[in-house]
């Protein structure tokens, strides 16, 4: 059992085995290259790309334990009351979002650095169930991973002690500016490695899968930094965390690098699959919503119901810039007749109806959920 806290590797690595990584590491590149170029194939991506988002946000959390499910994260989006049990975890989903939007909005600023990190992590933990996890600062005590209230002494693995802390981030820092790695391998690196030192006191594996992205897109492996592995990470959790503690326990970097971009292959296939998907609905609603309706709003239209999936009668008239709003609703009365929309909530007196575009929904989370 390990109780001594651990001694973290210096970056960059000195003794990978090359010989062996070099075809996995081709293999995975090449899968990105081919995601990252349907990316750039897309007509409108920070829309087409939204539901996908919050979807990664929804699964990240989730691998923490997290229960609250896409639909209803954008069913609460909508104004949709969620039962009392559920706020915590949604609001947990939604403040993962706005920290992701900050960290893409710093990045076109500034390189990744540890007071980027600090700031995401800020907006993380914010609310209720942050409050006492020390939101934007890094730990000044010794933490432990194990079962729940377990003592140290029964941990799992413990990362460094908090003295030896400074100087490790700041040699993860460093090593995230290293542009001669292999960009894959760096982001395998540098996840691992950011969940070893274990900075935060809560919040240290969505924070580091926040960096995947971003790391990417740093090295320029992406052209947007809209890559997400939670669901694979999800799928294999106990491997995923067999994988980190085998580096540590072990000194095994290779089997944690393989398990990685593996990971980044198959989600790179199942990405590439769903963004497709989305495109292929996205020009099918297009169609169909000119076809239904001869209005000049079908586009806007159709572009109001990907950036919300989930949407209050009011907010599609603002979003799709309707002038009236007897328009607005004789179209989504015309769309739900025609079977391309849902009505989630009846609108009444003041009370906004709500509807959906269930299709959007149910290929974002790989089943029917609505
Ligand atoms: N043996 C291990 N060594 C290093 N990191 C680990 C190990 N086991 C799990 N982890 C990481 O720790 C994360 C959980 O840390 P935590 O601070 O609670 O993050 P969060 O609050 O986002 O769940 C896991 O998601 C995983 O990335
Ligand atoms: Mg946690």
């Amino acid at each position: 059992m390990p109780m001594e806290p651990c001694q973290p590797d210096a970056l960059p690595l000195a003794d990978l085995d090359w010989r062996r990584l070099l075809p996995l590491v081709g293999r995975a590149n090449a899968a990105l290259a081919r995601y990252d170029g349907m990316l750039q194939t897309l007509p409108n991506p920070a829309v087409l790309l939204s539901p996908i988002t919050v979807n990664e946000a929804v699964l990240s959390s989730r691998i923490e334990g997290t229960q609250a499910t896409l639909d209803e994260v954008l069913e609460f989006d909508a104004g949709i009351e969620a039962p009392e049990n559920r706020r915590g975890d949604i609001e947990e989903v939604t403040n993962y979002r706005v920290a992701v939007q900050i960290a893409e909005a710093e990045l076109d600023r500034r390189p990744l650095s540890l007071s980027l990190v600090k700031s995401v992590h800020q907006r993380l933990m914010q609310g209720v169930r942050g409050r006492d996890k020390a939101p934007g600062a890094f730990r000044e005590d010794q933490n432990w991973i194990g079962r729940p209230g377990a003592p140290l002494e029964r941990a799992r693995f413990v990362p460094p002690s908090p003295i030896l802390l400074p100087q490790a981030l700041e040699n993860w820092e460093a090593y995230l500016g290293n542009q001669e790695e292999d960009p894959i391998i760096q982001t395998a690196i540098s996840h691992a490695q950011f969940e070893i030192l274990h900075p935060f006191k809560d919040g240290n594996g969505r924070i580091g899968r926040m960096l995947i992205p971003l790391v990417l897109y740093q090295r320029r492996a992406l052209s947007r930094p809209m890559f997400y592995l939670s669901e694979y990470l999800e799928a294999h959790r106990d491997e995923y965390y067999d994988r980190l503690l085998a580096i540590t326990d072990d000194g095994d970097w290779q089997g944690w690098i393989e398990f990685f971009v593996m990971a980044v292959v198959a989600q790179a296939e199942g990405n590439l699959e769903k963004v497709r998907r989305i495109r292929d609905l996205y020009e099918e609603m297009r169609r169909r919503f000119v076809d239904v309706t001869h209005s000049q709003y079908a586009m806007a239209a159709v572009d109001a119901f990907f950036a919300r999936p989930v949407i209050r009668a009011t907010d599609f008239r603002r979003l799709a810039g309707f002038n009236t709003r007897v328009t607005a609703n004789n179209m989504l009365r015309q769309l739900e007749a025609a079977g391309l929309i849902q009505r989630m909530r009846e609108g009444a007196g003041r009370i906004s109806a709500i509807y959906a575009l269930p299709e959007l929904i149910n290929i974002t989370e790989g089943r029917a959920v609505l």
